[in-house]
This record gives structure tokens, C-alpha cells and sequence, in this order.
């Protein structure tokens, strides 16, 4: 893993540090060099190059050609004199006709990027507006008895610990992974402006989903290391990552670009991962798990923040599942027959990764619940995620053994948790001159 350290020690006018050697071993410092251009994207790496010396800690700053003739003053003058207006406006033609709404695309779409309107797609911008609505933060969560309880050590059985461990495990991290993956990745190849103001709320939403998972960590007082390395070090979570971050792979090239047949079913294929297994699948043995503590009056605080950020996933679900729809109708091409049967296999595959986390984080009945019943559940979800992309059931005549989960996810009708933050917002939100 590499750590900025790695990269201070390198700069060749930065302060020695007290337990430092002033000149560090040129092969040493060779060596990491070339460990950390591995990790550099390969435009930073050329701008880089000439710093790539032997780490010698010199207090002389490296010589410039400065032009002292000019004031600031004058040279910010000439420079603005001289802007390129069309500089840094990708592929923009400047002074040509005005965009028109038909033309606007999901993918491959070579329209001005920076007008959000007119509106083509309403139901991204409808669900940009419903997430905003719902805005809730994790400190507004009242964690005093789960506190009480997780500490009394009579408070929950050792089955009911491992679940709410588990879970914390799992989403501390896993959020994390669908955020990087969204900004690095998706953001960039998705070209309609309506779609990636959804896709900006969504990512400060996976932000407060981490922050409410280590918000729960801290008030609990676990071992964040324990908790926070579990998608490396726990075989059932680490699957679940591994599984994430393989279909994040391709995009993550800086390289990657949209626009063959090959390379637009690749953002499919991420954006089926992350959107219907991922957020479709792997969430769900853990929410269900920890609302149902919650609806047992156990650890509800940590169930509070479960349910709300339940809320908001039902929502990223559904705005990906649109998505990938429409880029479905308007590239009819990239859903042949061999790709929807793999869809429909990595469908599969997300649910035999989570019936396996099922079985590892429910060893026994535990909660009204056990593996059994979660796997009917998950076979449940998995036959939805295949219905709303158009593909056939693999698991005829699954049922919901959960259908409270079903109504907790419409959280209108439950307290007036929201009726009151949402004018709280407004009201905070709104200046006065
Ligand atoms: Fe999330
Ligand atoms: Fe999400």
C-alpha cells in the first residue's frame, strides 16, 4: 500500500523529518521510486519525471527560469488577455448550434456537458430532487441505548454480537468501495448532466453511509482495526469485496474510454455489479439482519441508521437499474443473447457470494431468522434484480419470507423522523443578509 509519506520523503525541498537521515541510499531510494511510479497515472508520471533523482534532502530550491521584468500585476493581465475561452472545454464547439434535448444520450454523447438543461431523462433528475429531500446525518441518531447495550455483557447473545459485527465490517468498507468507484470510474463515462447530478448526491450519500458506520463503531467503542480490515481479513466479507472490485477493474484505467461495442459492455457490466449485486444483493443479508434486531427493540440506534441508509440504497438501486435500462434502448446492440446471460450469471454469482456471508454470519437461528430463510430471501431479491433488467427468474417460485422488509423501506409511513429534519435543513440552510 502506498502512503503519502512515501512520496514527502521524495521532495527534494521538504523538511527533514527528526527521525530521518539527511541523504537517504540512492539505491533505496531508487527503489521505492520505482514502486511508487507503479502506482502514478500515466499523465502525473510524465509530468514528474525530471524529479525522478535519488532522494538527496537539498535545502536549495530546484533553479527556474524566472522572468523578474514583469510584475504579477502585468503577467496576470497578458494571461487573462490571452485565455483561450475554449481551452479545457473538451471536444466543445464554440458558436455551434445550441444542444437539443434529443440529442442527449447516457453514453458516447458528444453534447456540451456543463448544461443541465433542457431535461431529457425526468427520472434522474426527480430522484436527484428525492434524495436531496431526504437528507438525514448519522449524529442525529440517538445511539444511547445501544451504547448500554453492546457494553452490558449480558445485553445480546454471541450470535446477535456477530451480526452486528459482521455488518459493520462489511458496510464500513463497502460503501467506500461503490464511492471510489462511482467518482474514479462511472462519473467520467456517463455523458448526460442529469444523470450525474444523481450521481454527485449519490456519492456524498455513500459518504454519510460511511460516516454512519464509523459513527456506530465509535460510539460502541470496537476496535476500528478489526472492524475496518475485515473486507481484507474475514474470508465471507473479503469475497463479497473481491467480487465488487473485480468489476471495477477495467474502468479504473485511465485509458479506459467508451465507445466500441467491447468497451460499452464493460461499463455495463460495472455498472451492473455495482448497482444490482453490489447495492442489490450484498446489502441485503445485513440490513435485514440488523433491522430485524431493531424491530426486536435491540441495538436500535445502529438499526435506526441501517433503515435510513436502507432508504437511500432502494433509491441508488433504482436509478441504476434505469440507467442501465436506457442504455439497453438506446444501444440495443450491446444486449445480445451471450451478454445477457452473463448478466444473468453475475446475478447468480452475487447470490451464492451472499448466501455463503448468510451462512457465515448466521451459524445458527439467530433473531427469528436463519440461513435458510435468507437464502429464499436472496433468491427472492436475485429474481427482482433479474425481472427489472428484463431477464428471466433463475429461482421459480422463491417467496419473501421478510415482507416487513418491504414496508420498511417505504419509511413515509413511519415516524416523522424526516418531517421534522427536512425543515430543520431548510430552515439551517437558508441565509439572511
Ligand atoms: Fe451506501
Ligand atoms: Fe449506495
Amino acid at each position: 500500500m502506498l502512503s503519502w509519506d512515501d512520496f514527502e520523503s521524495e521532495d527534494p525541498i521538504a523538511p527533514i523529518k527528526p527521525n530521518q537521515s539527511a541523504v537517504a541510499k540512492p539505491a533505496e531510494a531508487k527503489a521505492s521510486l520505482a514502486e511508487a511510479a507503479k502506482h502514478k497515472p500515466v499523465a502525473q508520471e510524465a509530468v514528474e519525471k525530471p524529479a525522478a533523482k535519488p532522494a538527496v534532502a537539498s535545502q536549495t530550491p530546484p533553479a527556474a527560469s524566472v522572468d523578474n521584468s514583469a510584475s504579477i500585476v502585468e503577467k496576470a493581465a497578458a494571461a487573462v488577455e490571452n485565455l483561450d475561452v475554449a481551452a479545457g472545454l473538451e471536444e466543445l464547439d464554440m458558436g455551434a448550434a445550441r444542444l437539443r434535448v434529443e440529442d442527449k444520450r447516457i453514453i458516447n454523447c458528444h453534447l456540451d456537458l456543463n448544461q443541465l438543461v433542457p431535461f431529457k431523462y425526468d427520472w434522474a433528475w426527480q430522484k436527484y430532487l428525492d434524495g436531496c429531500a431526504n437528507h438525514w446525518m448519522p449524529q442525529e441518531v440517538n445511539m444511547t441505548a445501544d451504547i448500554g447495550l453492546w457494553k452490558n455483557p449480558e445485553g445480546l447473545t454471541d450470535d446477535e454480537r456477530r451480526i452486528v459485527m459482521r455488518s459493520l465490517g462489511y458496510f464500513s468498507t463497502a460503501d467506500s468501495l461503490v464511492a471510489n468507484n462511482l467518482v474514479l470510474a462511472v462519473y467520467r463515462h456517463i455523458t448526460n448532466p442529469e444523470c450525474r447530478q444523481y450521481l454527485l448526491r449519490q456519492a456524498f450519500e455513500e459518504a454519510i453511509h460511511t460516516h454512519a458506520y464509523q459513527y456506530c463503531v465509535e460510539s460502541l467503542g470496537m476496535d476500528e482495526g478489526e472492524v475496518f480490515n475485515m473486507y481484507r481479513e474475514l474470508p465471507s466479507i473479503a469475497k463479497k469485496a473481491a467480487w465488487s472490485l473485480k468489476h471495477t477493474r477495467a474502468l479504473g484505467d485511465p485509458n479506459f474510454k467508451t465507445g466500441t461495442p467491447e468497451t460499452d459492455q464493460e461499463l455495463l457490466r460495472n455498472l451492473i455489479g455495482f448497482y444490482a449485486v453490489t447495492e442489490g444483493i450484498f446489502f441485503y443479508c445485513g440490513f435485514t439482519q440488523i433491522l430485524s434486531m431493531g424491530r426486536r427493540n435491540k441495538m436500535t440506534g445502529v438499526a435506526e441508521q441501517f433503515q435510513y441508509i436502507l432508504r437511500d440504497e432502494s433509491m441508488h438501486l433504482n436509478f441504476g437499474i434505469d440507467m442501465i435500462n436506457q442504455i439497453k434502448l438506446e444501444n440495443p446492440q450491446l444486449w445480445g443473447e451471450q451478454f445477457q446471460q452473463e448478466v444473468a450469471q453475475m446475478i447468480v454469482e452475487g447470490t451464492q457470494i451472499e448466501i455463503e456471508y448468510a451462512k457465515d454470519s448466521m451459524p445458527r437461528g439467530v433473531l427469528g431468522m436463519n440461513a435458510a430463510m435468507m437464502e429464499e430471501y436472496l433468491q427472492f431479491i436475485a429474481n427482482r434484480r433479474l425481472n427489472q433488467l428484463g431477464l428471466k427468474e433463475q429461482f421459480p417460485g422463491a417467496q419473501n419470507p421478510f415482507p416487513w422488509m418491504s414496508e420498511i423501506m417505504d419509511l413515509r409511513k413511519e415516524k416523522n423522523f424526516f418531517e421534522t429534519r427536512v425543515i430543520e435543513y431548510q430552515t439551517g440552510g437558508a441565509l439572511s443578509w
